[in-house]
C-alpha cells in the first residue's frame, strides 16, 4: 500500500511563502482549501469556486475590513460600503471611469505614454518599471485630477504607504508609522486644492466632484479627499504591475511575444491572460458577518477572510494547464474579461468589481503596444534576472532591458 504524505500547513507571512507563493498556493488548494493563518488570525480561501463565492456573497462576507486596512489613512470610501450607500457612492465615480469622461481622457492616456517612451535613452539599459510602468498610471490619474506633475513622487509615496499599510499582516511598526504620516500629509496637501476647485472649478475630476450632489447634498471636501485617495491607491500600483508582468511573461515566452508583436489584436489577450496567470492584486480581504461554512470548515463570525486571487486563477479545477501562460487560452472569455461577468478573478467579482477596469485596459494596451514598437527586439540587460516581489500585490521589482 502506498501512502501519500500531506505537506505541512503553509505560513502565509513566512519569507519562503513570499519568495514563491505559487508553490504554496497549490498546497493550499489541494490540502488546506480553508487555511487558518496563526500569525494574522486570518482564514485564507484559495479554490476558484470558493473565492468567487466569497466575493459574490456580500451579505455573508462584507468589506468592513477596509475600516482598518484603509480608512485610518485616507478616510471612508466606496470600497468599504455596502447596500444602497455603496450603490450611491459608486455612481459618483462611474462616469469618470466608465462613461463619457473616460472617453475624453483616453487620448490623453496615449499622449502621456508616448511622451514617457520618447524619453527612454537610445543606448545602455532601461528599467521599464522605474522608467515607465511605475509612474505612467499615476501620471494618468494626476492628469485626470489636474494636479501638478512635480508632485508625482508625493503621490507615489502616499499610495505605496497605503498599500504597505493595508497588507501589514505582521503589524510592522515602521509601516504603521509610514501610513500615519500619509494620514497627516495627504489631507494637508489635498484639502486646500479641493477648496480652491470649489471656488474656481475647471473641467477636471476634482472640480466635477465639487459640483456633484448625492441625495440633495453636495459632496463634502472630506469625502472628495477620501475618494481621490482611493483612486490613487486603486489605480496606481495595480496597473503598474499589470503592465510590467504582462511584458515579463511575454518575454519568458518568446513565441507568444512574436505572435503578439505580429498581431496586435492579441495585446488584449496577453493582458487578460496575465490577469489570470499573475493578478497584480493577489489577496483581498473580507470579514465574515456570521459563522459560515467554506470548503467543509467553519469560519467564525467576525473573522477576516483572505481571498487568494493568485491561487484561484491557477486552480486546475477551473482552468486547463493553469501554470502555463497562454495568450491563446480558450477557457477565459475575452469579451467579459473587464466586466463584472469576468471568468478570471483579478478585479474581484460581485458588487465591488473594479470600476477602473476599462481605464486599466486602455492604459495597459497602450503601454504594451508602445513598448513593442520602441523595442523591435526586447531583450533583458546582460546578467539581469527578473524577480517578483510582494504578497498582497505582486509584480516584477525591475525589468532591465537593452535600450
Ligand atoms: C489592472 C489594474 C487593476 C486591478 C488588477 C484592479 C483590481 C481591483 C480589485 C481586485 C478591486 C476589488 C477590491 C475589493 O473588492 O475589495 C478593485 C476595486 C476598485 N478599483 Fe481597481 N484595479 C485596477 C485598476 C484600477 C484603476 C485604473 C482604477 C481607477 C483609477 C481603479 C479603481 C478601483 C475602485 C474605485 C475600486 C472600488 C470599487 C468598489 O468598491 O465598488 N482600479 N480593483
Amino acid at each position: 500500500m502506498t501512502t501519500t504524505s500531506i505537506p505541512p500547513r503553509p505560513t502565509v507571512t513566512s519569507p519562503e511563502f513570499v519568495e514563491d507563493p505559487h508553490k504554496y498556493y497549490r498546497v493550499m488548494r489541494d490540502h488546506y482549501p480553508l487555511l487558518h493563518d496563526e500569525t494574522s488570525g486570518y482564514y485564507f480561501v484559495s479554490r476558484f469556486e470558493d473565492v468567487a463565492r466569497v466575493y459574490k456573497d456580500s451579505e455573508a462576507f462584507s468589506n468592513e475590513n477596509y475600516a482598518f486596512q484603509m480608512e485610518p489613512v485616507v478616510g471612508r470610501t466606496v470600497i468599504q460600503m455596502s447596500g444602497r450607500e455603496h450603490t450611491v457612492n459608486r455612481k459618483l465615480i462611474t462616469p469618470a471611469l466608465r462613461g463619457n469622461y473616460l472617453d475624453e481622457l483616453l487620448p490623453q492616456v496615449d499622449e502621456i505614454a508616448a511622451s514617457m517612451v520618447a524619453e527612454f535613452p537610445d543606448s545602455g539599459t532601461i528599467d521599464l518599471v522605474e522608467n515607465f510602468t511605475k509612474w505612467f498610471p499615476i501620471n494618468v490619474i494626476v492628469r485626470m485630477l489636474d494636479l501638478p506633475k512635480e508632485d508625482l513622487p508625493k503621490f507615489h509615496d502616499w499610495y505605496s504607504s497605503l498599500m504597505a499599510f493595508l497588507s501589514n499582516l505582521t503589524q510592522d511598526p515602521e509601516i504603521h508609522a509610514w501610513g500615519m504620516r500619509t494620514q497627516k500629509d495627504y489631507p494637508a496637501y489635498m484639502l486646500p486644492i479641493i477648496a480652491e476647485r470649489r471656488r474656481n472649478p475647471g473641467d477636471d475630476l476634482i472640480s466635477r466632484l465639487t459640483q456633484t450632489e448625492t441625495q440633495g447634498e453636495a459632496l463634502s471636501d472630506e469625502r472628495i479627499k477620501a475618494l481621490i485617495g482611493l483612486l490613487l491607491i486603486a489605480g496606481g500600483e495595480t496597473t503598474d504591475k499589470a503592465i510590467a508582468s504582462t511584458i515579463k511573461h511575454l518575454m519568458e515566452n518568446p513565441d507568444q511575444l512574436e505572435a503578439v508583436r505580429a498581431d496586435r489584436s492579441l495585446v488584449a489577450a496577453a493582458l487578460v491572460e496575465n490577469l489570470r496567470y499573475h493578478p497584480p492584486v493577489q489577496i483581498i480581504l473580507r470579514t465574515a458577518t456570521r459563522d459560515i461554512e467554506v470548503a467543509g470548515d467553519t469560519i467564525p463570525s467576525g473573522s477576516v477572510v483572505g481571498c487568494v486571487n493568485g491561487a484561484a486563477n491557477r486552480d486546475e479545477r477551473r482552468f486547463a494547464d493553469p501554470d502555463q501562460f497562454n495568450v491563446f487560452r480558450e477557457d477565459v472569455s475575452m469579451q467579459n474579461a473587464f466586466l463584472g461577468s469576468a471568468d478570471h478573478i483579478a478585479f474581484a467579482l460581485g458588487r465591488h468589481f473594479c470600476v477602473g477596469s476599462l481605464l486599466a485596459k486602455r492604459e495597459a494596451e497602450t503601454a504594451i503596444n508602445m513598448v513593442l514598437d520602441r523595442f523591435p527586439t526586447l531583450e533583458y540587460a546582460d546578467g539581469f534576472v527578473p524577480k517578483d516581489v510582494g504578497l498582497f500585490t505582486r509584480g516584477p521589482e525591475k525589468l532591465m532591458v537593452k535600450a
